[in-house]
């Protein structure tokens, strides 16, 4: 029998997404590192896009993950029975967002958490639950903003381009500028909800003024909207505070977060105060179901994230660690610009055609990086939190010796 490749199996039978997949085969991954079945090393240098905060099978995450695998697996349907990692970590969540009382939004502090299996999901939830809980239907989101691929997530995505095809979409979504104040007029008394991510991701990390989202948080205030933060990439210690909200001084009345938060496992949240979340119990009931959200595995394992992030403040280091690679590769000749909270960062090149270059050139030296879905000329830059200041300084020297073949 001739032997198949799993290469060969993966082109005739995963379902495609590009023409041009990164087909790398990684056969073990740990830390910073994932390793081919030929022994060949790669810096992740984008964490499986903000996934990997706490680093490749943490330890403490591998042990959750088996300690809870020996207990049980799935037992019901989310929320009908009392399962501990589930309750716990909700509990967890809750605390650390029991944040000093004027940062407060109108509608209270945020201590209820609907877990999903995903950020798409968390998003979904979210926009039924602003409904839900205004009567209302519109959703203000923002220029060149991904918040999710299912036809409620896709309808705030803030480019045609991803949208035109699946038409139609929701009715009553609007477009606003990212970062500028004088468009937050168009969110009004019929809107059910603004979304906004705290540092935009998929544009190509932009970071709001502090002024900007105090006046995003007033808007909201002043016309009932619930403002919701999607922290599905900035969440967990990726910018530099356990939430990004955090730094503006402002308050969600929906936070969602997703992707870092299981530690490598699939699982998301949306998470409100007891006032707007009570709405899913009734009229009707069951509001919003699922099978598997907040699988408990899922949910250990993201536990475990939680406290490693927290206990060894991982977030606090993050913004050390960002600064030095922003040094690394501010004034470049090649680099145009570096943008970036936390390790939440972005290069910007002269062109796509530039940029793919390098991060094929880099992908050969053992570094994968990334460009971002609404921005093709930028370097994405989001290693682990767990990521070395030694190990910081050997893969900026990769990625700086990569650029010399380009000047
Ligand atoms: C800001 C943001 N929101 C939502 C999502 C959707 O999350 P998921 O891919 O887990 O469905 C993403 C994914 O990239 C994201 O970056």
């Amino acid at each position: 029998m001739t032997h198949i490749t799993h290469r060969q199996l993966f082109f005739n039978h995963i379902a495609q997404t590009s023409r041009f997949p990164l087909a790398l085969e990684i056969e073990r991954a740990e830390g910073c590192f994932m390793y081919e079945p030929s022994g060949k090393r790669y810096y992740d240098l984008i964490s499986g896009i903000g996934v990997s905060n706490v680093g490749h099978r943490h330890p403490k995450v591998v042990e959750a993950i088996k300690e809870q695998a020996d207990r049980y697996l799935h037992l019901m349907v989310y929320g009908e029975y009392i399962q501990a990692p589930q309750a716990l970590l909700a509990a967890a969540l809750a605390e650390s967002l029991d944040l000093p009382a004027k940062a407060i939004g109108p509608f209270g502090q945020i201590d209820r958490v609907y877990f999903t299996n995903s950020g798409t999901e968390a998003i979904e939830g979210a926009m039924k639950l602003a409904k839900r809980f205004t009567g209302r239907f519109g959703f203000v989101s923002c220029f060149n903003a991904y918040h999710g691929a299912s036809q409620g997530a896709l309808s705030l995505a803030g480019q045609q381009f991803f949208q035109q095809n699946f038409r139609p979409l929701l009715p009553g979504t609007k477009r606003i500028r990212y970062g500028v104040a004088e468009d937050l007029e168009q969110i009004t008394t019929d809107t059910a909800a603004f979304i906004i991510e705290p540092v935009g991701g998929e544009s190509g990390v932009r970071i709001p003024d502090l002024s900007y989202m105090q006046a995003v948080r007033r808007r909201c205030t002043e016309t009932g909207t619930l403002l919701i933060l999607d922290e599905v990439q900035t969440g967990f210690g990726r910018t530099g505070t356990f939430w990004a909200f955090e730094d503006y001084g402002i308050y969600p009345d929906i936070l969602v977060c997703a992707k870092g938060m299981g530690g490598g496992m699939p699982i998301g949240a949306f998470m409100a105060s007891e006032n707007i979340m009570s709405v899913l119990t009734g009229n009707p009931v069951l509001g919003h179901i699922t099978t598997f959200g907040g699988h408990p595995v899922s949910c250990a394992a993201s536990l475990a994230a939680f406290r490693v992030i927290r206990e060894e403040r991982l977030y606090a280091f993050a913004g050390r660690k960002g600064e030095m690679i922003k040094a690394a590769f501010s004034g470049h000749p090649l680099v145009k610009e570096v943008r970036g909270k936390g390790l939440m960062l972005a290069a910007e090149f002269e062109s796509f055609d530039l940029l793919k270059a390098i991060i094929d050139a880099c992908i050969t030296e053992g570094v994968v990086t990334d460009w971002f879905l609404f921005c093709d000329n930028s370097m994405r830059i989001a290693p682990p939190l767990v990521i070395s200041e030694d190990q910081i300084r050997e893969v900026c020297g990769i990625i700086l010796k990569v650029l010399e073949r380009f000047r």
